[in-house]
């Protein structure tokens, strides 16, 4: 996975390097994506592409044509690669480009710095899969702004931090008492046989995985809510799980030293982890 993309060119990524005066160096001034791909099946790649727009749209980045040029850049990134054949994801950064000198405002004139990359997926074994995760609760200490899939994510790199340092898979982030999502994931958790999981706001990223779930859960006749889930409800649910790209959905069975389903991975994990397993082998190959 040593070519990388760089504004309009391929080459190796020891080779490939920006102006410190990249606003995105600067002021981590741009926004990214991840989106996974096994054997040539990128999932949710529109979804992925239409909220790589959402997030330019948030912060007056034009770039329109980008979502057509990503398909011939992926699939020279695979034949590059070597990858026809491997489960990876494909990294996007875009920054709002080079300024002249370290100004907060910025012209609307700037060429986007723009880098895809391939990047490997975290492996978990059945074995590791049935055990289950630790997770901790953190302070959500971002801005307002977290639908925007920003560069800028240094309360989420923190927290992670501090969940790697204890064995923890993820943070789960909690704002005004209640748990919001998790670090680099969403969250879920069942009660009663029931998916809830906090709804769309500003407060949360609207996670690809996060509505493939829903969408799962819902042709399966499995009942979900879209509602806000108070710290407590934590300690009490049935099953807790962190879901995103790389992650895909991971099985929480301890918490803060409580457990969770006496530390058993619930029913409901292996219904929509196999739907999901499923779902992936449905995606449309890139060619
Ligand atoms: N993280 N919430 C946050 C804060 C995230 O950073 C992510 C993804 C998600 C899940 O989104 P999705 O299902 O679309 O991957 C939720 C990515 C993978 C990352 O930062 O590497």
């Amino acid at each position: 996975m040593n070519v990388i993309y760089l504004n309009g060119q391929f080459m190796p990524k020891q080779k490939a390097s920006i102006s410190v005066l990249d606003r995105g160096f600067l002021f981590g001034d741009g926004v990214y994506e991840v989106i996974p791909v096994f054997c040539k099946k990128p999932v949710g790649l529109n979804l992925h592409l239409e909220r790589l727009q959402r997030s330019l749209q948030a912060i007056h980045i034009q770039l329109p044509r980008f979502t057509q040029q990503s398909i011939s850049i992926f699939k020279e990134l695979i034949l590059l690669n070597h990858l026809e054949d491997k489960n990876f994801s494909f990294y996007i950064q875009i920054t709002r480009g080079v300024s002249t000198e370290r100004l907060h405002e910025f012209t609307l004139d700037l060429t986007p710095t723009v880098m895809v990359c391939c990047k490997s997926l975290p492996q978990y074994s059945n074995e590791v899969l049935q055990k289950g995760f630790k997770a901790i609760l953190m302070p959500d200490h971002r801005r307002q702004e977290c639908y925007v899939k920003s560069i800028n994510l240094l309360p989420n790199v923190l927290a992670y931090q501090k969940a790697k340092e204890v064995g923890a898979i993820e943070a789960i982030l909690i704002k005004e008492g209640y748990a919001v999502e998790a670090s680099s994931s969403n969250l879920f958790i069942v009660k009663d046989n029931t998916l809830i999981t906090p709804p769309l706001s500003p407060k949360i990223l609207a996670g690809v995985t996060r509505q493939i779930i829903i969408q799962l859960a819902k042709e399966n006749h499995i009942p979900v809510i879209e509602r806000n889930i108070k710290e407590n409800e934590l300690y009490d649910a049935d099953e807790i799980w962190v879901t995103g790209s790389s992650k895909e959905i991971c099985p929480i069975t301890r918490i803060e030293g409580h457990s969770i389903n006496a530390k058993k991975v619930g029913p409901l994990w292996y219904t929509i982890n196999q739907l999901y397993q499923a779902y992936k082998q449905t995606e449309q190959p890139l060619w």
